[in-house]
């Protein structure tokens, strides 16, 4: 059991112990169950105080148990014996009191919180339906508005905002079991009777059709193409119209059938795989790696100032370093703008923004590395100057320190070999923004070592990233499927007559935040012409590979940052419009290559650019250079914008079946894709025996 009872002179103390997070399980139901029935069998115990021990309140529902049947005692019962209570219960909030957390707190009869405690409904990120009494209690505390603002978001709110709205009744001091308990007298002094919830009617109102629409329309970027805020506001709707037992047997249901939908299925894959992709096969998670207290960040362009405001973010000194004073200035001052930026819009206030502008130091010398735990080096992507930054870093740094490249292109072993510790240098390739894009792809050269890596996967949470171990292959795992297959495909529509509007609206409306041609515009043309000279240099692919991108880039139309790219933008803003010179471009270029106009349908346009990134994300697997099919997940949920409800490219060709993907791989290839559309061995293997990538990750976890 996870609870401990004690009695704390007539108030009883159920304090629950159910480390690290007190996930709710069967133990800690039945340990409340059992706390109730102690509390009534006592007769000089007047109430009943519920706090957890260790970092925070009840996290959540245990999320191992959603999988199949919940074991007994289940949530109602547990809940309804603590409303039912015929002594009041109380509860101490602190840390995070979330989902099922939060629902065994409302089924309470008065709730205090400390100062820093933070409450929140977040299943809606995961698809899932709060099926304890969720939707039924939270608008009768917080009123039906509040409550569908807090489920639609899924984002907790703090404990002043929580009292304001009468989630909580009272802000204690920072001990929960001190605070609780001071609440917990001064209720029974002043006769505090029990208060339950479920009869509590006066701030239920019904929401109507305008206060819906405005709700959503405030979360429609994060709601776009989701289902799950339909069946919430369903639940809601129930609140207000039916009686509470009613209402909790329509949240029951509505909450059974959102764990069988595909979103949620996709949605929890990929809360789990995120969770997964910090583990690397064969290598102990010690967690032992030395903390990263000063870095040196090299080159002050676009990667390099990103990189340096996220390490000073996460506390950590910086000296970014560059060849030359104006260049230094350029990229200090863009800092500088980017954190006055966050704090006009509220986001830092303006001793924080100070300080972290000051922990970023400028300097031209290299010996500003010479007690750095962590080097990173961000200069232009060419092999030799990438190659001479490395050697010298590699002779100033102290034994211990890290030595990154940021190249998103070369090879990492190769370059490591101009050092005499390659053992110790290890790829980080940021995404930009590099202060706010999550993804971070952990690149592991031929000879990196295993402490390198796991001090690089730690320092991916202190910068609050999710790092993914990836190989040291082209493109490594991200850009090679978007520029060997998704973009590939974008480009060959683009030769059979499809404008690039029409694909962006395809993709967009697949989930996608942005179409392939949009992101191309937006990384600049030339990134991709320069990553696949790389691959060129390697492998050879047939024509018309990528003609339309490298003749932009030869003619100087980069993108957004030259005004012309694939579209056309205006007077330095950022709004795509048609661009006519490139429909001549295309007509030309498709001449010179054979390539014919024909019909191609949106289910024609999707299918080909998903399934390129489903084909090579199996090769990729095949290859080695990604230890799972979910960390490819990963990759593209958190760094390229596919929806993360689809759960990720190879989680969404499981849900389609790998048979149907493999057929129509096929049909691509018969109807002209060729070589392009050669299907991966590994694809055909598991279509073959009937398994999926779910499957295949399980079988490597062994
Ligand atoms: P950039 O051109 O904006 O910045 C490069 C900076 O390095 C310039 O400020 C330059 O003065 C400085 N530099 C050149 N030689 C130097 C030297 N010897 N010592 C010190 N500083 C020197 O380039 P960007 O876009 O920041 O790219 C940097 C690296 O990051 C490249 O390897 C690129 O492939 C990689 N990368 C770029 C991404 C992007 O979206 N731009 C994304 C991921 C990686």
């Amino acid at each position: 059991m996870s609870v401990v009872f004690e009695n704390h002179g007539g108030i009883a103390v159920a304090r629950i112990e159910r480390p690290p997070v007190n996930a709710i399980d069967a133990s800690v139901r039945a340990g409340l169950l059992w706390a109730v029935a102690r509390t009534l069998e006592s007769a000089d115990t007047q109430a009943l105080l519920i706090v957890c021990n260790g970092r925070t309140f009840m996290s959540g529902a245990d999320l191992a148990e959603l999988g199949g049947v919940i074991p007994p005692p289940g949530y109602v019962e547990t809940l309804a014996a603590l409303e039912n209570c015929p002594k009041p219960v109380i509860v101490s909030l602190h840390g995070t009191a979330l989902g099922g957390g939060l629902e065994v707190a409302m089924a309470c009869h008065y709730r205090c919180a400390t100062p820093t405690a933070r409450m929140g409904m977040p299943e809606i990120t995961l698809g899932i339906i709060p099926g304890a009494g969720g939707t039924q209690r939270l608008p009768r505390l917080v009123g039906s508005l509040n409550a569908l603002g807090m489920l639609l978001s899924g984002a907790p709110v703090d404990a002043k905002r929580a009292r304001d709205i009468g989630l909580v009744d009272e802000i204690v001091g920072d001990d929960p079991l001190a605070g609780g308990l001071e609440f917990a007298q001064r209720l029974v002094r002043e006769g505090a009777r029990p208060r339950p919830t479920r009869a509590s009617k006066e701030r239920l109102q019904s929401l109507g059709e305008p206060a819906i629409a405005g709700v959503l329309d405030q979360h429609a970027r994060a709601l776009k193409g989701r289902t799950t805020q339909h069946q919430v506001i369903r639940a809601l709707e129930a609140a207000s119209q039916l009686d509470f037992d009613e209402g909790l047997r329509l949240e029951a249901r509505l909450s059974a059938d959102s764990l069988q939908t595909a979103e949620s299925l996709a949605l929890r894959h990929v809360f789990f795989a995120e969770r997964e992709c910090g583990r690397v096969p064969g290598l102990a998670a010690s967690g032992t790696a030395p903390a990263v207290r000063k870095a040196a960040v090299i080159g002050a362009g676009t990667m390099g100032t990103g990189i340096a405001m996220a390490l000073a973010d996460a506390g950590i000194a910086v000296s970014l370093l560059e060849r030359d004073g104006q260049a230094l200035e350029r990229g200090l001052a863009v800092i500088r703008s980017n954190y006055d930026g966050s704090v006009q819009r509220g986001r830092l206030d303006a001793a924080a923004a100070e300080a972290r502008v000051r922990s970023i130091q400028g300097t031209l010398d290299f010996d500003a590395a010479r007690d750095a735990d962590l080097a990173i080096e961000a200069v232009y992507e060419d092999f030799d100057l990438k190659r001479t930054i490395l050697a010298r870093l590699d002779t100033v740094l102290p034994p211990h320190a890290l030595l990154a490249s940021n190249t998103s292109s070369l090879s990492l072993g190769e370059l490591a070999q101009a050092t005499r510790n390659p053992e110790r240098v290890v790829g980080l390739h940021f995404f930009s923004p590099a202060n706010v894009m999550r993804l971070l792809e952990i690149v592991r050269g031929a000879r990196t070592s295993n402490a390198t890596l796991l001090a690089a996967l730690s320092l991916a949470k202190t910068l609050r990233k999710t790092g993914v171990v990836v190989g040291d292959g082209f493109g490594f795992v991200g850009n090679r499927m978007m520029l060997d297959g998704y973009f590939r495909e974008a480009e060959l529509m683009m030769l059979q007559g499809v404008s690039p509007a029409r694909i962006d609206g395809v993709m967009e409306a697949f989930g996608f935040a942005m179409g392939p041609n949009k992101v191309n515009d937006m990384a600049g043309i030339d990134v991709g012409t320069r990553v696949r000279t790389e691959l060129l240099r390697r492998e050879s692919r047939p024509p018309p590979y990528h003609v339309v991108s490298d003749a932009l880039t030869a003619q100087g139309h980069l993108g957004q940052k030259s005004g012309r790219g694939i579209y056309r933008y205006e007077g330095g803003d950022r709004t795509p419009r048609d661009n006519p010179e490139l429909t001549a471009l295309i007509a030309a270029l498709a001449e010179r290559h054979g390539v014919a106009h024909r019909a191609v349908s949106d289910a024609e346009i999707e299918r080909r650019c998903v399934l390129s990134l489903v084909n090579l994300g199996a090769n990729i697997l095949a290859e080695g250079l990604a230890y799972r099919a979910s960390d490819i997940d990963v990759i593209w949920t958190s760094g390229y914008g596919f929806p993360r409800w689809r759960g990720g490219p190879m989680c969404y060709a499981d849900s389609l079946g790998l048979d149907a993907v493999v057929e129509q791989i096929h049909a691509l290839a018969d109807a002209g894709g060729g070589s392009y559309w050669s299907a991966s061995a590994l694809l055909l293997e598991l279509a073959r025996e009937g398994r999926s990538f779910a499957d295949l990750d399980r079988t490597r976890a062994g």
